[in-house]
């Protein structure tokens, strides 16, 4: 799914959930006779517990997200949510913040883990690209390359004009996205690439989550096939979940002209959190977008 590789690691997760083991389809037809779903339209966010299981323990930005609600003076929505891993913490925290995703997987399972957790979360199913919650935001953000789902520049546009949208004036749009260099675009197509490994504390085994992707530079799409693999004492892997996705990666400029094609007043760029410049590819970007005063 991503490009940063340097995350993989093996360590326990915080917190055990059960797993479901949910084997991929090949499309069509079951030897019943009943409907499968075409295999090409499962998505890796289908299976939100082994998505908690790889990526709930991934805390790299959690204190940039902090600094950036913290210094919002107001509500904070965060786009592309997923099952929470940023906007749990936020609300865990006492920000007042609320988030957005398109998977219905994802938010059900982010429900179950904020009344798990005794909190009340303001979570809503809906696709960033055209939404409207009826309220405005001191911030909006878009954490974890989420905004890498939107695939073409119309896309791209309709989300940040969302965005900008759902801001109060002087509101600002906070966006993290992976950057990927030259280096990535020459990797070879077709291998699978192990980018998290943790250990299922339900089962002992290690959970292993591989991206085989095939990249198309001049489109900077990436498209991916996820699987989640269980690695078993014995040494045997066996297949958990199969999942497609693609990515588009933008780039500085680019993404630049996108926000004033939205509507933003001024952003500004960055090469990672700590609002250091951004010089070298495969660096993380960092990019604010701010509303007219
Ligand atoms: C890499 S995950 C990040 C989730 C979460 N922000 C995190 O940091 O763990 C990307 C999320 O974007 C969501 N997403 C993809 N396309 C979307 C869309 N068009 N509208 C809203 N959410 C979308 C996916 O369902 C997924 O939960």
């Amino acid at each position: 799914m991503d490009v940063v590789r340097e995350w993989i690691r093996a360590a326990p997760v915080a917190g055990a959930w059960p797993v479901r083991l949910d084997r991929g389809t090949s499309g069509g037809y079951t030897r019943r006779g009943d409907r499968v779903r075409d295999e090409k339209t499962v998505s890796p966010y289908d299976a939100p517990e082994l998505y908690d299981l790889v990526f709930e323990g991934l805390d790299f930005d959690v204190a940039f997200w902090n600094r950036v609600a913290r210094g919002a003076g107001g509500p904070v929505l965060e786009i592309g949510c997923g099952t929470g891993r940023i906007l749990l913490r936020l609300v865990e925290a006492g920000f007042d913040a609320e988030g957005i995703d398109n998977s219905e997987a994802m938010i059900r399972r982010l429900r179950v883990k904020a009344s798990e957790r005794g909190l009340e979360v303001r979570a809503s199913v809906a696709d960033m690209r055209d939404f409207s919650l009826g309220c405005r935001f001191a911030r909006a953000v878009c954490a974890f390359n989420s905004f890498a789902h939107c695939e073409t520049t119309d896309d791209q546009v309709r989300a940040l004009a969302a965005a900008r949208r759902h801001l109060r004036p002087g509101g600002a749009l906070v966006m993290h996205m992976s950057y990927p260099g030259p280096r990535y675009w020459s990797e070879p197509d077709g291998v699978p690439v192990l980018e998290l490994e943790m250990v299922d504390p339900a089962g002992g085994r290690k959970v292993r989550l591989y991206d085989t992707r095939t990249k198309d530079p001049v489109a900077q799409l990436q498209r991916s096939v996820t699987e989640y693999r269980a690695l078993e004492p014995d040494g045997r892997e066996t297949l958990l979940h199969r999942g497609h996705t693609s990515q588009r990666w933008v780039y500085r400029f680019e993404l630049e002209l996108l926000f004033r094609a939205a509507g933003f007043a001024r952003s500004e760029v960055f090469g990672g959190f700590e609002r250091q410049p951004l010089t070298l590819p495969d660096e993380q970007m960092v990019a604010w977008a701010w509303t007219e005063s």
